[in-house]
């Protein structure tokens, strides 16, 4: 049998993209090779996302177009891993027919021998899922079952800690700190799909962390659904996210330390004290409102109301008042009155958010929503909310990044600008929805340099030209003009 030849599209969150990375890591180690066109790949997996109905479709649908190319290829395995491996499982064959491995986020580990028997066995899929839950949305006090996931693990905590350093970006790592999510919120799918809250130890998370620094990580993103419920309990003492990030900030040559996402329910002052007390911390908070109406948050089972919320982010920029604060919204949950989408728009207003991911409702099944409420914002209005509510955020956020004009910040390099060249229209230094093609300067062009993109300490997008060489490194530059999602800059001092 040829060796394997693989390809990875991953779809969703941070924790999908870390996935990908383990799926890569575990596949070469078994002698695999991973490559980057899907052209040359005799197995196709892709790293799904169930968070929101169109996430699915992208990935049911691109892996339908594979029909007249598996129908030439009969070798061709296809594999379907991660969130809507679980949120199907066996029913996935009626809604993907073409797949031939179904692995669900905790079985990762095990996927060179579930290819290995889906190219042996051509007869009938290979499903590896993970343990139902022991608790649903219905019973979600009852929550527990974290101990049939030790194995599976263990052996993805192995896999994650040998990876080498690749990243979203050069210098920069993610790392798990919790998997699963107890929290049960009405309308999401994630703690069905990812299973009950588990905090890693702090042993296992600082090797990790002391590893990819020693390969060159200067940053790092602790990942977890809700990060700030971290609770590592080892010989009968609890370490919260706190005193965690306490002991990894001190690991030498560490330059940046993030953590997302941040549940408002759990930011404890002991959380907050980080942003002052430890360097490393960055001024970044996202932590997700969904709404600024108090019915609507009680309907969702956040279990805060906005006033806790803004209480929490005040707790926050009280120690650090710089700290960019970043969330997300949910626009069209059932029963969101025209008040009620008000509600959020003064919360926006309030926060002065540095940045805000808005999403239209979308019914999950086996969600508390999806069983319970009643769809009942129409798609148009679901449609129009959406487009207001960004419209405002973007005037917040370009309202807040036009104060950085004038200013020197410091930024990590991430890489060339995916979008080379784009400037909003000159002199406003404000987005008017009108892009123009900025040629990068003659004197940077004859140098060989191109237009990089990196970020500032609170996470905002700054691009400007410089060499190609300086992805990963943090470089000062000054900011010229900005729009709402972009600071433009020049390098501070001369190469
Ligand atoms: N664990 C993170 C969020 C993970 S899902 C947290 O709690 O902050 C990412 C975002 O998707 C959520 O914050 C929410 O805004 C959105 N989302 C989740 N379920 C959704 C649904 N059913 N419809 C629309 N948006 C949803
Ligand atoms: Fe979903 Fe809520 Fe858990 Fe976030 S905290 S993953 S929104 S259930
Ligand atoms: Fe999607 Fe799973 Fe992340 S459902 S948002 S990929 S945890």
């Amino acid at each position: 049998m040829e060796p394997v030849r693989a390809h990875i599209t991953t779809y969703g969150c941070q924790m999908n993209r870390l996935d990908a990375e383990l799926v890569a890591e575990r596949l070469r180690a078994s002698g695999a090779r991973v490559v980057d066109d899907p052209a040359e790949a005799n197995v196709l997996l892709f790293v799904t996302c169930s968070v929101r109905a169109h996430a699915e479709d992208r990935a049911f649908s691109n892996i339908g177009a594979l029909k007249a190319r598996k129908r030439r290829e009969p070798g061709l395995v296809i594999g379907l891993l991660g969130c809507t491996a679980q949120q199907y499982g066996d029913r996935l064959r009626s809604r993907a027919p073409l797949v031939d491995v179904v692995c669900a986020p905790g079985r990762l580990a095990e996927l060179p021998q579930l290819i290995q028997a889906a190219r042996t066995n051509r007869a009938a899929p290979v499903v590896a899922l993970d343990p139902p839950r022991g608790a649903t949305h219905t019973q979600p006090d009852r929550v527990g079952g974290a101990e049939a996931f030790a194995a599976a693990d263990a052996a993805l905590d192995e896999v994650e800690t040998r990876r080498p350093l690749g990243g979203p970006s050069p210098g920069h790592a993610f790392v798990t700190v919790m998997r699963g999510c107890d929290n049960f919120c009405a309308y999401c799918v994630v703690p069905n799909v990812r299973g009950p809250e588990r905090s890693r130890t702090p042993s296992a998370v600082l090797e990790e962390v002391r590893r990819l620094v020693g390969q060159g990580a200067r940053q790092i993103t602790l990942l977890g659904q809700a990060v700030n419920k971290y609770a590592s309990r080892q010989d009968g003492r609890t370490c919260d996210l706190a005193g965690l990030i306490e002991k990894v900030a001190e690991t030498p040559n560490l330059a940046r330390l993030r953590f997302i996402t941040n549940h408002p329910r759990a930011m404890t002052e002991r959380l907050a004290a980080v942003f002052r007390n430890v360097p490393a911390v960055c001024p970044y908070l996202h932590m997700p409102a969904q709404s600024g109406s108090d019915a609507v948050l009680a309907r969702m089972k956040r279990a805060y109301t906005a006033s806790e919320y803004i209480d929490r982010v005040a707790m926050v920029r009280g120690v650090r008042p710089e700290v960019a604060v970043a969330s997300d919204f949910i626009v069209g949950f059932p029963g969101e009155t025209a008040e009620d989408f008000e509600a959020t728009l003064d919360l926006v207003r309030r926060m002065r958010f540095s940045h805000a991911f808005v999403f239209k409702y979308s019914p999950r099944p086996g969600t508390f929503a999806a069983e319970h409420y009643e769809d009942d914002v129409p798609m148009a209005e679901k449609r129009r909310r959406n487009q207001v509510l960004l419209d405002l955020v973007r005037k917040v956020a370009g309202q807040e990044n036009r104060r950085f004009i004038g200013r020197t910040v410091n930024v990590f390099v991430e890489g060339p600008s995916p979008h080379p060249n784009l400037h909003p229209e000159k002199g406003t230094g404000s987005f008017s929805g009108r892009m123009e093609k900025v040629p990068v300067p003659f004197s940077a062009a004859c140098r060989g340099w191109l237009q990089l993109r990196g970020r500032t300490p609170g996470n905002r997008i700054v691009v400007f030209d410089g060499p190609a060489d300086l992805a990963g490194a943090e470089v000062d530059v000054e900011v010229v003009d900005s729009s709402p999602l972009t600071l433009f800059a020049h390098l501070a001092q001369a190469m």
